[in-house]
């Protein structure tokens, strides 16, 4: 499974990406605002760290202003993706990107029938919040699980990237069924490295070494 990581944050992706995790990068409009920063300036910075797909999001609502927008950000480096949210208007968008060959993430999925036209509209990729619909009380992982058989039944070419995740189990189950990649927020992707057993076996090692007459 490609592990990307989903922040505008340069310091958490230089973190990640010093450890070898980071295949990718997901942005969008409440991350890259936290930054302080432009999407623009956001996004150069990142494609000097990272050497694979970062998307990108448009915020237009129209077709239109969507390809325009989309465009330019798939103008400042090849490994721009655009991000279109899952609208009529953004189905249309992904049509033209399709076409020219400008590679799309489409952004906040929530049913399989969502999952399904993004695909047959030629997304790149498809993102399900599965953290969004657990906040509801419903099952996020229901719809990573139907995306991937829809998807594996009539051999789309988009990827489900597991999106909104909030915990390690989420990854887990997500790995589990398929996904091809997951969107990670920092400070998962630490809680999925750390294991206590490591720290105290560390530990353990550590402490024994000093009992050994130096070499
Ligand atoms: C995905 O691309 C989104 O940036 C992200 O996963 C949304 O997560 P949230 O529901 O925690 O905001």
């Amino acid at each position: 499974m490609k592990i990307f990581i989903d922040t505008a944050d340069i310091d958490e992706i230089r973190d990640a990406a010093a450890m070898g995790l980071v295949d990718g990068v997901t942005t969008n409009p409440s991350l890259i605002a936290k930054t302080g920063r432009t999407l623009e300036e956001c996004i150069r910075d990142i494609c000097e760290i990272v050497d694979g797909p970062i998307s990108a999001e448009v915020l237009a609502t129209d077709a239109e202003g969507i390809v325009t927008e989309g465009r330019k950000l798939a103008a400042i480096h090849e490994n721009i993706v655009v991000k279109v949210p899952l609208i009529a208007e953004g189905l249309k968008a992904v049509q033209v990107f399709a076409a020219e060959g400008i590679k799309t993430n489409v952004t906040l999925c929530f049913s399989p029938t969502q999952a399904l036209f993004a695909a047959k509209a030629g997304a790149t990729y498809v993102s399900p919040f599965i953290g969004r619909i657990d906040d509801i009380s419903g099952e996020g992982m229901e719809l990573i699980e139907q995306i991937v058989t829809i998807y594996s039944n009539y051999g789309f070419q988009t990827e489900v990237l597991a999106a909104s995740i909030r915990h390690p189990v989420h990854v887990v189950q997500a790995a589990l069924l398929g996904a091809h990649a997951a969107t990670i927020p920092h400070k998962i992707i630490h809680q999925l490295l750390k294991h206590p057993l490591t720290d105290a076996g560390l530990a353990r090692f550590l402490e024994d070494a000093k009992k050994t007459p130096a070499g």
